[in-house]
């Protein structure tokens, strides 16, 4: 250094700064990130979003958990909403989504209407994330800032989505252990869950809670049994409301629900259970304000996993397919 130059010794620092700053703004998602790249990105995604809602609000719950699906599956990147190639399964075929993840069809309508005004600008995985936010919204849950930025995934594993995704007879410990595997700790997991206030499950997933488990509201047992027959066979997709009290109002009816001992999947009356998660559940039930409050931090947090940055993965045109 003491031979260099004073411009060498510029050089070297302009080096070593450009190098620090990649490096953190690589990892770092931002808000404002398409506000100069594609201005009309998030008010498209606004209005067609409340446009299928109002056609069917359950397609905001079914948003809500496509993006819960992209993020805890090699992250927030788009891979769930990739179909299969000759070269990867992709995740749509995975036990937890077969039959089941709903909402491809309004993500491509959101993608084909922002390609028209900027294209190859606005990642599928960006879309799917602040769809996610205005649903919630506009289901009168909380909102929140969404970071932007995240790019798109040039492969899709059906095998990371079996095993990262949680099931419904999974227990208090197995759903602690799902979240702590992608960064989320046992209160984020707990926070989440309470998305289950809005949408709709199907029979074959809480046949055997209903018929067999003690923990459960007789009359709300009884309700459900009505749709949904003891052995499986032609009733197995029929659906049942997450939420029995408000099913398309994003609240905190869950977690009263679950104090009433009417969760719906074994899972969900996991958390309230005489468990470690009764104290989060009972305080949630009692104040929806920190319940909202918790969720959009929590969802913040779920959409920071692992999002790919910078020089990594692509901007796809089609969300189903790589470019
Ligand atoms: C804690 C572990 C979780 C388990 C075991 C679980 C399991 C399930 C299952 C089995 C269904 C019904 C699928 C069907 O019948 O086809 C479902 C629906 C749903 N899940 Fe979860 N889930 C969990 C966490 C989450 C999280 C963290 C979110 C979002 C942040 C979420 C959002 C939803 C929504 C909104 C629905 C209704 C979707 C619709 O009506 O289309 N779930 N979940
Ligand atoms: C989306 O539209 C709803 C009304 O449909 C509005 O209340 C909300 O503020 C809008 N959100 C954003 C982020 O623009
Ligand atoms: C409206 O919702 C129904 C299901 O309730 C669906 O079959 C139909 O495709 C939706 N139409 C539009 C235009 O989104
Ligand atoms: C599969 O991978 C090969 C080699 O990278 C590539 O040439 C081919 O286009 C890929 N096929 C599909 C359907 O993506
Ligand atoms: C879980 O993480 C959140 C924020 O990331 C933090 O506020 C909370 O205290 C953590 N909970 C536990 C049990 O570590
Ligand atoms: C019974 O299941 C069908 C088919 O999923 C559904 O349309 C209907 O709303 C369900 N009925 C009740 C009472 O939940
Ligand atoms: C929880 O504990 C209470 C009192 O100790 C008991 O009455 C109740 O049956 C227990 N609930 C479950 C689901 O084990």
């Amino acid at each position: 250094m003491a031979s260099m130059t004073s411009s060498g010794k510029m050089i070297v620092f302009c080096i070593a700064l450009a190098f620090c700053w990649s490096g953190v703004s690589a990892a770092k998602l931002s808000p404002t990130f398409y506000d100069t790249k594609c201005p009309q990105a998030l008010s498209i995604i606004n209005s067609t979003v409340a446009q299928a809602l109002a056609n069917e609000s359950r397609m905001g719950a079914s948003l809500l958990r496509l993006f819960f699906h992209d993020c805890f599956v090699r992250g927030c990147d788009g891979s769930v909403l990739l179909d299969d190639t000759a070269n990867f399964t992709g995740e749509k075929g995975a036990g937890a989504n077969f039959n089941s993840l709903r909402g491809f069809e309004v993500i491509d309508s959101i993608k084909s209407q922002i390609e028209s005004v900027c294209s190859g600008v606005v990642s599928c995985a960006d879309i799917l994330a602040v769809a996610t936010r205005d649903s919630v919204l506009q289901l009168r849950g909380p909102t929140w800032d969404v970071l932007l930025g995240r790019r798109d995934a040039r492969t899709a594993s059906i095998t990371a989505a079996n095993r990262n995704l949680p099931g419904p007879t999974s227990t208090l410990r197995n759903l602690i252990s799902a979240f702590k595997a992608q960064g989320m700790n046992a209160t984020d997991m707990v926070t989440l869950s309470g998305a289950h206030t809005i949408g709709n499950a199907r029979c074959l997933f809480y046949r055997f809670r209903i018929y067999s488990e003690s923990n459960i509201d007789q009359t709300f047992a009884a309700s459900l049994q009505a749709n949904c027959s003891r052995s499986s066979g032609p009733t197995d997709n029929n659906l049942g409301f997450l939420d029995v009290t408000t099913p398309t109002v994003f609240d905190n009816g869950y977690y009263q629900d679950l104090i009433n001992f009417k969760g719906v999947f074994h899972s969900d009356q996991e958390l309230f259970n005489n468990g470690t998660a009764d104290a989060q559940v009972t305080k949630y039930s009692a104040d929806q304000n920190t319940f909202f409050n918790d969720f959009a931090a929590a969802m913040i947090k779920l959409g920071n996993i692992k999002p790919l940055t910078g020089k990594k993965g692509e901007i796809t045109r089609n969300c189903r397919l790589i470019n």
